[in-house]
Order: structure tokens, then sequence, then C-alpha cells
């Protein structure tokens, strides 16, 4: 780990601090020959639960501007084939594998952990508590301090693998949020998943997505998650992973000047499979051109004031 992108984030070395969002990315091998997976810091697999999920009724998926709805409602395979088939088909990929936890109510999320401490080709667990698109097990957990403090301890005490918490956007103060799950035993906090929204077809009168509301992603969301990548960081010195909009280079240096250690590339990589790798490409050549060593002297170097 000698190269200027190179970095360690949430209990994780990182060949580059770019990393497949999850949800994005299927489960791994999905996107083959696609992705340079050399330009991969890690891939934060599909959302895993105890059992299958069918996930919502369709339409799941639409184009906004500068953005997609979706309400997928974390359809995934469950525990049990996640183990023996998914989790095996991920082991060969030259980066850092993350599994994405979700759940009905904090037991199973516990469960789900403590099922995947033993699994050596994992180097950390995504905690979804944050998903817009699913009735329980979403941002609810975020919304009381006291709970997401109380959950996160739960899942620590059977796992050994450093904890991602992945945090609401919608809240009236993420730093509340963010300060309990470090207290409960987060490595890191991933800021934060899409943003509640809705759209409307005029003409049929109804709601466009099957589930009536989904969470929005993209470019169109990237201005909020900033903000908020910099409130965790400014109030906690959290190590932050950040997640939404992610289109190229300049949008990565945005969040790690904010404070970011590394960055979720999601939607953006349906449009250019290309991206990691011209994020890479850009990130060497900014931290040459601005003379850091590396990225890691980058993070939170965001100047004050004005001009
Ligand atoms: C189709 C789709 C499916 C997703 N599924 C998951 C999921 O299973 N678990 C999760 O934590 N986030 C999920 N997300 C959220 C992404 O991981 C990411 O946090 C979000 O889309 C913001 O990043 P982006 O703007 O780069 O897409 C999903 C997003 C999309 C677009």
């Amino acid at each position: 780990m000698n190269s200027a992108v190179a970095i360690r984030a949430g209990g994780v070395d990182l060949r580059t601090p770019v990393i497949l969002a999850s949800g994005c990315a299927g489960y791994g091998p999905e996107w083959g020959e696609l992705v340079d997976f050399a330009a991969v810091g890690a891939v934060v697999l599909k959302g895993v639960a105890r059992e299958p999920w069918l996930g919502n009724p369709p339409p799941r998926l639409m184009e906004t501007p500068c953005g997609v709805l979706n309400a997928i409602g974390l359809e995934n395979v469950g525990l049990d084939v996640f183990l023996t088939e998914k989790l095996p088909a991920a082991a060969d990929l030259p980066c850092a594998v993350v599994a994405n936890v979700v759940g009905r109510e904090p037991e199973e999320y516990r469960e789900v952990c403590a099922a995947l401490d033993g699994e050596g080709r994992l180097a950390a667990l995504e905690l979804n508590v944050s998903c817009p698109n699913v009735r329980a097990g979403g941002m609810a957990f975020c919304a009381d301090a006291d709970g997401l403090r109380e959950f996160v301890a739960r899942c620590r005490e059977v796992t050994t693998k450093p904890l991602w918490v992945k945090l609401a956007p919608m809240l009236t103060d993420i730093v509340p949020a963010a300060k309990a799950a470090l207290a409960g035993g987060a490595e890191a906090l991933t800021v934060a998943n899409t943003l509640p929204a809705m759209a409307v077809d005029v003409r049929a009168r109804r709601p466009v997505l099957g589930n009536v509301y989904g969470g929005l992603s993209g470019p169109a969301i990237r201005p909020v998650t900033l903000r908020l990548v910099h409130r965790v960081y400014d109030e906690t010195g959290a190590e932050v992973i950040a997640s939404g909009g992610v289109d190229g280079w300049e949008a990565a240096a945005a969040y790690v000047l904010a404070g970011a250690r590394a960055v979720q590339v999601g939607t953006a990589l349906f449009d250019n499979p290309a991206l990691p790798a011209e994020i890479v490409a850009g990130l060497e050549e900014y931290i040459r051109r601005e003379m850091f060593d590396d990225v890691a002297a980058l993070v939170g170097k965001l100047r004050s004031g004005q001009v």
C-alpha cells in the first residue's frame, strides 16, 4: 500500500478510495469485465437479510433529472444463499469485500452479523439502517439516537469485523445519529443513503413507483450529501465514507476535502462503468498538482473563510 491513492478507511486497507456502493454492484462479479477492479478499493455487496426478501412491486426504478429514483425494497437472496453461493463467487474479486446487512428488526441484524463474523473474505460489515423504501428496518433506526447506539452496540457484541453504519440523510440533524453510531462501536459512518422522494405520472394520475415512495440517488443529491459529510466530520472527526452522486474525480475530491476517507459510487456507474478508473486517475493528478503526499493528507483539508 504505497501508492498515493491507497488509504485505510473504516478498519479496511483500500488500494484506492473508490468503493462500489451497495445495490449498484450486485454481489460482485456482475460487473465482470466492464469495471476495472484494479481501480476499486472495495465492493459493498447487495444487502443481505436473514431470510430472502422479494422486494417491492414494480415499477421500481425511474430516471429523474440528474438522478435515479428507486424502490427496490431490499430484494435479496437471504443469508443461506448469500453464504453458499454469492460470497464464494465474490471471493476472487481483487479488492476488499464488504457485506451490507439489512433486517426488519434489530435481532435480525444481530443474527446476520453473527453469521458473517467468521467469513474471512469479508473485510467489514455495513449496517444499512437508512433504507427509505422499506417500512421496518429503515430510517426509523436513525431517528432515535439512544436506540441507534444500543442497536450498533448489540451488533458490535457478536462480531469483530469493522462496522460501517450507513446513516439516513433526512434527519433534523445528522450529528446525534453519527455520535450514537460511534458510541455503539462503529468504525466508520457511511454518509448517506438515498433521499426519500416520489414521482407522479400525471396522465395516469398515479405514483410512478409501485411502492409510491422511493429513494433519490445520483448527482442530484450530491450537494445535500456533501453538507452532511462535512457536518459529520466537522462535529465528530469520525471516519466517513461518502455516498451520494459521485460521478467523477472532482466530486470524489470534494468529498475528501469535506472529510471523507473514501467515496462510494453507485448510480453513475450505470452510466459509465469506467468511472472508478477515471476517478483514480483524476485524484492521482490532483494530489500531484496540489503537492500532497497522498489522499489521506487531503482528508478534511478544506480552507475556511473567504478567498
Ligand atoms: C438500484 C439501487 C439499489 C440500492 N440498494 C441498496 C442496498 O441494498 N443497500 C444499501 O445500503 N444501499 C442501497 N442503495 C443506495 C446506494 O448504495 C447509495 O448509497 C446511494 O444510491 C447514493 O449513492 P449514488 O448517488 O452514488 O447512487 C441502492 C441504490 C440504488 C440506486
